[in-house]
């Protein structure tokens, strides 16, 4: 196999540019980049040969990104940077489709990723890709995951490494893990958005590799978690598809992986996405509301206490709303109070996420009740990050002591206080009513 079928081309103008050209959106028009072929892929045995992998000890075959290779655009003897991304849960939740008063839903766990998130699968492919041009630094914005991802995959690639991220609105646990992996880690005074303004004006001379969403490459390794999810499911695609919505890469990612599979005959039709924002965050949603007409308007303030989705100027909305268009689905918002009580509910499963993750099963409720989803329907929710990417906000809940932005009081619907008791048998036992 080799790369020569592939290509960008500008989602905007259609204008083709080489793989080896240095580009984050097209030089014509400013339009997002998409990875193309020429060629269709011979698909007649790859289904048994993605099986096979699966039981072998190359590395390219126990990543779950890179055992799906044939779609991704790279010469078969590339050397990869790789962590074993991939090969994550899908998981039965019971008491979370209780609370969604469905008889089923399942959870696609992407926080089991090596750094805890879904960045990773697309990170393997933009830093193996950042090494192939020669890039010298890599970089990129953060509101966390992505930092902890890149600063993990550039340790691995030796590459040097910065990140910029929101001072003070990023997750201990994920600044932990960026600054133990070794990258430069730059605070600055903004949010998430003026971050990502920086570091685009960063990248445009070339002093640095931006590994971001926008880039097309990090959609490449994302996209194939669509694969994994179609094989867990024998290739029957579920009916929805909820994930979360923050500068909506991962959508855009689900839509084309989803899109490749239909066109190269693996699945006979597309899940419906719905992408899912916290409602002081929630452009995207907005924007759709308004039948998706005239200039998409950013959010000037974002607010939530999902910090993962706290953004107001999401890059890839054109890709987003084009996959969330094609499957018939949509974009809804979801509260603080929702998002605290369905990551509760996750929990109890036996499972966690992060907050952000957990507006899935908050806008999964929504969707029953709304009618929009039924019951005869088969739902797979997207947990984007790991349960211990936040820890405060878990401990906060628990203890009856989170607060919204705005200062309202989140109501701690199920929560599991901690017992302070002496250490006296007898009363452990009058505490768990065990005799
Ligand atoms: N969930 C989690 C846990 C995230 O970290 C992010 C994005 C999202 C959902 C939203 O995904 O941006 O593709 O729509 N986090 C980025 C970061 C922005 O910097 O880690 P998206």
């Amino acid at each position: 196999m080799n790369n020569s079928s592939y290509f960008q081309r500008c989602i905007a103008c259609r204008a083709e540019f080489d793989l080896a050209a240095r580009l984050y959106v097209c030089s014509r028009c400013g339009g997002l980049l998409d990875i193309d072929r020429r060629d269709p892929i011979d698909t007649a045995s790859l289904r048994e040969v993605w099986r096979t992998r699966k039981s072998s000890l190359d590395a390219r075959d126990r990543s779950g990104v890179w055992r799906y290779r044939e779609f991704l655009p790279f010469a078969d003897d590339v050397e990869i940077v790789s962590l074993g991304e991939g090969n994550t849960p899908l998981y039965d939740a019971p008491r979370s489709a209780d609370y969604c008063r469905l008889p089923q839903v399942k959870l696609k766990h992407q926080g089991c990723n090596p750094t805890g998130s879904f960045k990773d699968t697309g990170m393997t492919v933009a830093v193996t890709q950042a090494l192939l041009l020669g890039a010298r630094f890599v970089a990129c914005a953060s509101t966390g995951n992505t930092a902890a991802s890149l600063a993990a995959y550039a340790a691995r690639a030796n590459v040097p490494c910065a990140i910029i991220v929101p001072g003070g609105q990023v997750s201990h646990a994920k600044l932990a893990q960026a600054l133990d992996y070794g990258a430069k880690v730059l605070e600055i005074e903004g949010n998430f958005d003026v971050c990502m303004n920086v570091i685009r004006e960063l990248s445009e001379d070339g002093s640095v590799y931006l590994v971001n969403s926008i880039n097309p490459f990090r959609i490449e390794g994302q996209k194939t978690v669509a694969f994994e999810l179609a094989e867990q499911l024998e290739w029957n695609v579920p009916d929805h598809l909820v994930m979360p919505g923050g500068n909506l890469g991962n959508s855009s990612a689900f839509g084309k992986g989803f899109r490749e599979l239909l066109q190269s005959g693996l699945i006979e039709r597309m899940p419906s996405i719905t992408v899912v924002q916290a409602t002081g965050a929630a452009p995207f949603a907005r924007y759709y509301a308004d039948d998706a007409q005239g200039d998409f308007m950013n959010e000037k303030h974002p607010q939530t206490l999902a910090s993962a989705i706290k953004i107001g100027a999401p890059v890839s909305w054109p890709k987003a709303l084009r996959a969330v268009r094609e499957t018939g689905g949509s974009v809804i918002t979801v509260t603080e109070q929702e998002i605290a009580d369905a990551k509760a509910m996750i929990g109890r499963d036996g499972i966690g996420c992060e907050p952000a993750s957990a507006t899935t099963v908050a806008g999964i409720r929504k969707l029953v009740s709304d009618g929009v989803i039924k019951e005869s329907e088969t739902v797979v929710a997207v947990l984007t990050g790991h349960l211990l990417k936040d820890t405060d906000y878990v401990m906060q809940y628990h203890t009856d002591r989170l607060t919204a932005p705005d200062d309202a009081r989140i109501t701690s619907n199920f929560a599991n206080r901690p017992i302070k008791t002496s250490a006296s048998i007898g009363s452990i036992k009058s505490v768990l009513s065990v005799s």
